[in-house]
Formats: C-alpha cells, structure tokens, sequence
C-alpha cells in the first residue's frame, strides 16, 4: 500500500458567502483567533505526516503563497529584537524549501475541476484533500485519524461527522449501514437528500484520502449541481470499482466559510487555548450579562 505523503488544499473558491470580507482578501487568510484558515488546516496536514502541500489557487489569492513563504526581513527584524519564541513559531509554521507547489484553477468550475488541476503535482499515487474552510478541533487531528485508519484499509477514506437529524439535507450524508464502528465501509453517497430521506446523519465533513484514479473520472466528469464539476459525482463513480471507508471524526467540525461557523470557530479555538482561555471566559460572560 502507498503511502499518503501529498495533501491537496483547494482555495480558488470566492467565498460569496463572506463578502465584503472576502473581496480583496481569502477567505482561507481570515484568521481564527491568530492563525489564517488555511495554516490550522495545514497544521493539521503536517502533524498526520503529509510531507508536501499542493494549493490550488487563483485569482487574488498571491498572499496565501507570501504566507508560506520566508520573510527575511521580518525574521531580522525579530531577531535584533530578541523575539526568539515568535521567531521560532514562524519557522515551525513555514513548509521547508521544495514542499510546496501551487497551481491555479483559471475559473473557479467547482471543486470537483479544482482538485483534477492538481492532478499531475500528485501523479500516481493515494492523496489527501483537505477542504480548508473546514477547521476540524479535537485531541487527535481528523487527518491523523484518518491515515491511521488507511493504513489498515486502504482505498479511498472520508471524514464524516454526526449532524442534527433535522440539518442532514444540507450535507454529503454517507450511508454505513448503520454500523457505529470508528471506521465503517460506505454503502451509499447522497448529496444533500431531501428533507427525511437521509440514511444516516454522517455528514461529510472535507476530509479525504482518494486514490489517483479519481483524476481520470474527473477529466471526463460533465457539470452537475450548480453548473459545477462535482467531487461527489466521480466519487460515486469510483465508489463502483474501489472501496470507500468513512472515518468518523471524534471532534467538532467548524464550516468557516458561513458567518456563524466562523464566529463559532474563534470561540472554540480560544477556549482550547489554556493561555488564553480562562480571560476569554470572562469577557465573554460580560458580554453575555
Ligand atoms: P465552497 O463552495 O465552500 O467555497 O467550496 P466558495 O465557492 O469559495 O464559497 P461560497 O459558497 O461562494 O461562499 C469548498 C472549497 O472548495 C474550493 C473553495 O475555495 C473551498 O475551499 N473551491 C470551490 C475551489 O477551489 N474552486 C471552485 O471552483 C470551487
């Protein structure tokens, strides 16, 4: 079995659901407590092992690229200041030279034509996608989890978690049968079911493990909801010769793309982060009174 070393984050979306925020700046750089969007997902990559980081960009999206980059006169600058810990959370925080790679999606066709531009960058071999509006918080990262569960199954892996039965039509719902094992095989995949039709209330939650025959599925892929190349159209057509597992996430899934995800996201961080907390507590319970 290969190894998963290569993560894909898409970020060529427009983030509609964030203007004005959004319209000089990516969503994936609004910032949950003092880290960008797209650094907690890349952290999250980094501790379950991914050895490189491929972004699919495009327009306006250049600062997302500086943020990954060194800066020399920043880190001079720290140094003549003697700011050795923030010095140092920079160089932890910045991928080494050669393991990054970024390409852009000219138009933004979907998510499903985001990730087949990434496809000669992965080459032939299992990836992870990581949709990065998605913050996933628990004491193991999703991803982590996820790898662990891959290397006993191999096949293509989604992160799904349990939403509210009344919520479900809004979600990808995955069916397993009912089974309440951490890792389950998938029946079924359902793109946002009517009202009551739901299978189950596993959503999926933008975490996955595919294997490369998925670029080949997707080049041939026609346009389904929303005009859009859909992920969820070919996965359903790779589901038919390959197995899928679904990963159910221990932990809370944030989607920072809609306003009161966000919102929830920065308190949820903050409250995580023992240094901050207990101050934040306080404030928030003055607001509150
Ligand atoms: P979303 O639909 O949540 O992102 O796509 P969006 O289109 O940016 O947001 P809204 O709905 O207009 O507010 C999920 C992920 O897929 C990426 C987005 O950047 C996001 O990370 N995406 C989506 C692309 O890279 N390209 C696309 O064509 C569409």
């Amino acid at each position: 079995m290969k190894k998963v070393r290569k993560a894909v984050f898409p970020v060529a979306g427009l983030g509609t659901r964030f203007l004005p925020a959004t319209k000089a700046m990516p969503k994936e750089m609004l910032t949950v407590v003092d880290r960008p969007v797209i650094q907690h997902v890349v952290d999250e990559a980094r501790e379950a092992g991914i050895e490189h980081f491929i972004f699919v960009t495009g327009r306006n999206k250049h600062i997302i690229e500086d943020h990954f980059d060194r800066q020399y006169e920043l880190e001079a600058t720290l140094r003549g200041r003697n700011k050795w810990t923030e010095l140092a959370q920079l160089e932890e925080d910045t991928p080494k030279a050669g393991a990054t790679s970024f390409t852009r999606q000219q138009e933004p066709l979907g998510l499903g034509h985001a990730v087949w531009c990434a496809r000669d960058i992965v080459g032939d071999e299992p990836f992870a996608l990581l949709l990065p509006d998605m913050l996933h918080l628990g004491a193991v990262p999703c991803l982590r989890q996820m790898i662990d569960g891959y290397e006993k199954t191999g096949g293509n892996m989604i992160g799904v978690y349990s939403v509210r039965d009344d919520e479900t039509h809004q979600y990808g719902i995955v069916d397993v049968g009912g089974s309440s094992e951490k890792v389950a095989k998938i029946n079924a995949m359902v793109e946002k079911p009517a009202k009551g039709t739901a299978p189950s209330n596993l959503a999926i939650s933008g975490r996955y493990i595919l294997q490369p025959g998925i670029f080949d599925l997707l080049e041939k892929q026609a346009k389904g909801a929303g005009g859009e190349i859909q992920l969820t159209d070919s996965m359903l057509t790779l589901a038919k010769s390959e197995p899928f597992h679904a990963v159910h996430f221990d932990g809370k899934v944030y989607d920072t793309g809609s306003k009161l995800g966000f919102l929830s996201a920065n308190v949820a961080y903050a409250l995580a982060r023992e240094e901050i907390a207990p101050d934040f507590r306080q404030a928030i319970a003055e607001i509150l009174k």
